[in-house]
């Protein structure tokens, strides 16, 4: 599969766009301040906060799992089974108490932060899959 570029220059605060690469959905979201502030408010929650299994490129092993904090991007994959977990921007806090925004895997019930870290107590074994990428310049990332 060959890389792809994505204009990400009209992505507004608190949006997920949807790319394919390799057949696969990925997700860029550009998060606001304040899921920035919240990610390391629930790290005793999940089942690998540091991110030690490895499930991103090495540049991407931080915290936030990205290379700029306003930009997540990860391949929007469940890593139990394969469904497509949803974006719940405003009503995580549901799945989650006092966590604002994150993801929702509907087929099991698995649950991800901002970062796309695996919450504990839920089928998904590992973080999501963050896939190679790189920035060209402000307004444009390349995916694989
Ligand atoms: Fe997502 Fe099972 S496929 S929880």
């Amino acid at each position: 599969g060959a890389p792809v570029e994505v204009n990400i220059s009209k992505v507004e605060p608190g949006q997920l766009i949807r790319v394919e690469w390799r057949g696969k959905p990925v997700w860029v979201v550009r998060r606001t301040e304040a899921v920035i502030n919240e990610l390391p408010t629930h790290d005793a929650q999940l089942r690998d906060p540091a991110s030690a299994e490895m499930q991103q490129p090495e540049y991407a092993t931080n915290p936030l799992r990205s290379i700029k904090p306003e930009y997540f991007i990860a391949v929007g994959i469940c890593t139990h089974l394969g469904c497509s977990p949803t974006y719940l921007p405003d009503s995580f806090a549901e799945q989650v108490q006092g966590v604002t925004s994150g993801f929702f895997c509907p087929c099991h019930g698995s649950k991800f932060d901002m970062a796309g870290r695996v919450f504990q107590g839920v089928p998904a074994p590992l973080n999501l899959v963050i896939p190679p990428h790189q920035y060209v310049d402000d307004g444009t990332v390349i995916i694989g």
